[in-house]
């Protein structure tokens, strides 16, 4: 059953001054996804929160997510892997106070451990996790969604895209969030056959890659 967290809206008048960082409650942040409620569910639909803060709305649309892996999943453990890490491969978001991006992929994690131990207790595996940490790692971002750049580097904030592809392979194409969002900037690039590329085109294309393998690399 999905938990309703009690948790501060305020950190501190200052942080409310220079960020407007009040968090929205889960009783608001519910009735919200309740009127998406369809897309909320479902595995897959991709979520960006683009001020995330902690991350109040993607905690409460993993944890639905979840259930519906529970729900279909549950009875085998190498399916609930698999459904698990799809559903976090489809979350992502952007903040611009670097503890809250911290913040939001460790209750994220913590979400995703929990349901994972209570399911498979100790047959749970590292690589499981380690993937996870991974995909969080690249999908919840410290950046600034105005300027759309890392504020320490000011290099331009990347997305990874994930698509599951027979069955237990993931595809990765990495895209520059500034061309997703500001669609004319795309047009003023050119392909490599010089013709202008399209909105869809990614930056970088990675080979794919077992669902159990992300992150053993050590690469970004
Ligand atoms: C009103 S809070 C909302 C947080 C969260 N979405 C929620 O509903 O609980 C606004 C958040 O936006 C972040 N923020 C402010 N300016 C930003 C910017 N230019 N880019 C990314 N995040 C920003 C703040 O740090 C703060 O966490």
């Amino acid at each position: 059953m999905t938990q309703i967290e009690n948790k501060k809206q305020v950190k501190s008048k200052q942080r409310v001054a220079d960020h407007g960082e009040v968090f929205t409650n889960a009783r608001e942040v519910n009735a919200m996804l309740d009127l998406v409620k369809i897309e909320s569910e479902r595995i897959d639909s991709r979520f960006l929160e683009p001020a995330m803060g902690d991350g109040n709305f993607l905690v409460e649309v993993l944890n639905r997510k979840l259930k519906s892996v529970d729900e279909k999943y549950k009875s085998v453990q190498f399916e609930w892997e698999r459904y698990a890490v799809i559903a976090i491969s489809s979350l992502y978001g952007v903040d611009i106070l670097h503890d809250n991006a911290i913040e939001c992929r460790t209750r994220l994690f913590n979400i995703f451990e929990s349901r994972y131990s209570a399911n498979f207790k100790q047959k749970c595996s590292d690589e499981c996790k380690r993937s996870v940490r991974f995909l969080l790692q690249r999908n919840i971002l410290w950046g600034d969604a105005l300027d759309f750049t890392n504020p320490e580097t000011k290099k331009p904030i990347v997305f990874s895209e994930w698509s599951a592809v027979n069955g237990s392979m993931l595809k990765r194409r990495d895209y520059i969030f500034k061309f997703l969002v500001e669609k004319t900037h795309q047009f003023s690039m050119f392909n490599d056959e010089g013709n202008v590329g399209s909105i869809d085109e990614p930056v970088k294309d990675f080979p794919l890659i077992h669902f159990l393998k992300i992150g053993e690399d050590d690469a970004d």
